[in-house]
């Protein structure tokens, strides 16, 4: 192996190969298959002096990029994923050619990029400049900063600083309706215990806090630290939590009101401040994913609050040698990460290029879009639509009808199963009111008609290769 210091004289070659690759990952992503399913490394032992890169590359173009998956395609409608735009994903890229720390400011200005990435993001969703906040890897790192906030603003109420002298002794009660996974988990890693969500009822037909239960659960609490989790777009139904209600209720108990609005507060920016999630300029923290519906690369998530000094109270580092304080914190007492990349650049570039305009019309076009697959869906006798589709996720399954309930689960499974190993297109599983269903979400800036009509064709497909399999 050549010294790594002469590896900066093939920069030139460098670029090109991975320019090429670029390039070639990019124009061939409509032809490749959209997951790779049972995708294989051939293992090795690790290197002793190296491949070197030539023979590195090799191994690499063969084996490793034909079976990444086309999940920043226009047909990945698992989870609720975005793709990344070409100015987002080599804004990316220069993140690593900069490699920047926006652990604490004094030796660059991307810290201040950060921190203007964070005020544009409260103006680009009209939220108040009492909010302030830190870039982070994805909406459940921002939901684990919201269980900490939450957990250390109820031990306030009970003279028990926990972040200082731990939990013992604390008694919170947290209520939510329609936490997601990463909620719990995260209500998990605070030690809050992943069991402990006193579940609202949800409205009927609906993943959306049944408020006036809210109110009885609040009343006849007596923990002296109570947690509210609500929902901006639950991930199955897309619903949202009356927030109007819900922050007059939380100030009246003294809650801390922590709100999930991963991809659901995009929604804003089609239909305005004062409809479905009205109330959420009263929150205490906000979770936010850039990584979904603003079509930025992972891991880029968003925490907000208007209580900083309690997210610094959490995560503030106490090393003698690292000098941070409340009125101007550095990111690394804001977060979990001590050293941190660049990543709010991607964001910054997104919201500079494309402003709020151009992120709204790939908003409404995702929205339009998922609805004309509904109707498609609901159109077709071999298959049944679960919910008119309300946002952009579309809930299906096969018709199932005259099928007992184990039979229409395994029916649905084995479609879900047959449509992604087909390759023109990737759904993720679901449950709606104890029914397996399956799940389309559209959130990628490049979808178009002709993926939601490829999408048909495969799922007509699907109904006759399941005929001729029995
Ligand atoms: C509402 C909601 N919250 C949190 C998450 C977790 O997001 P991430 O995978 O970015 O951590 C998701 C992911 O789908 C989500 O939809």
């Amino acid at each position: 192996m050549e010294p790594l210091k002469a590896d900066w004289q093939k920069i030139d070659s460098y670029l090109k190969v991975f320019s090429q690759i670029t390039r070639n990952f990019l124009s061939e992503l409509d032809e490749k298959n959209v997951a790779e399913i049972g995708s294989q490394l051939k293992q090795q032992p690790v290197s002793s002096n190296g491949k070197g890169f030539n023979q590195a590359l090799e191994f690499f173009c063969d084996h490793i990029v034909p079976q990444l998956s086309a999940g920043r395609g226009p047909r990945y409608w698992g989870f609720v994923t975005g793709g990344a735009t070409p100015v987002a994903t080599f804004a990316d890229w220069l993140v690593s050619t900069f490699d920047q720390n926006l652990s604490s400011d004094g030796d660059s200005i991307a810290t201040e990029v950060e921190r203007q990435t964070l005020r544009w993001l409260c103006q680009l969703f009209d939220l108040p400049d009492t909010f302030d906040g830190i870039v982070t890897t994805g909406a459940t790192a921002s939901n684990f900063l919201g269980a900490l906030c939450a957990r250390q603003f109820a031990g306030l109420q009970q003279n028990i600083n926990v972040a200082k002298q731990g939990a013992y002794g604390l008694d919170v009660d947290i209520f939510s309706t329609t936490p997601h996974s990463s909620m719990i988990k995260s209500l998990g890693m605070a030690g809050l215990g992943q069991n402990s969500v006193k579940l609202v009822d949800a409205l009927p037909n609906s993943e959306a806090m049944d408020v006036e239960h809210l109110t009885q659960m609040l009343e006849q609490s007596s923990a002296p630290g109570k947690i509210i989790i609500a929902s901006v777009g639950t991930v199955t139904a897309t619903d949202f939590d009356d927030l109007v209600t819900i922050s007059l209720l939380s100030k009246k108990h003294n809650a801390w009101l922590h709100v999930d609005a991963a991809f659901g507060m995009f929604e804003r920016l089609i239909t305005g401040n004062e409809t479905k999630s009205k109330g959420i300029e009263s929150a205490d923290s906000i979770t936010l994913d850039s990584h979904k519906w603003l079509n930025v690369p992972y891991e880029s998530g968003v925490f907000l609050t208007r209580h900083l000094n309690i997210l610094f109270d959490n995560c503030n580092v106490p090393a003698p040698y690292l000098t941070s304080n409340v009125e101007k914190p550095d990111f690394m007492s804001l977060g979990v990460e001590n050293s941190r990349r660049f990543r709010a650049l991607p964001v910054w570039m997104t919201l500079l290029v494309y402003g709020k305009q151009g992120i709204a019309s790939w908003i409404q076009s995702n929205v339009n879009l998922a609805k004309r697959f509904a109707q498609k869906i609901n159109e077709s006798s071999e298959y049944e639509l679960i919910l008119p589709c309300q946002l952009n996720v579309v809930l299906f399954r096969p018709n199932c009808s005259g099928l007992s309930q184990p039979d229409a689960d395994e029916k649905t499974s084995n479609f879900l199963r047959m449509i992604n190993q087909d390759g023109r297109l990737f759904l993720s599983p679901g449950k709606w009111q104890g029914k397996r269903i399956i799940r389309a979400a559209f959130s990628n800036w490049e979808t178009q008609k002709e993926d939601v009509n490829m999408a048909m064709d495969c799922l007509c497909d699907i109904v006759k290769n399941y005929s001729d399999s029995l």
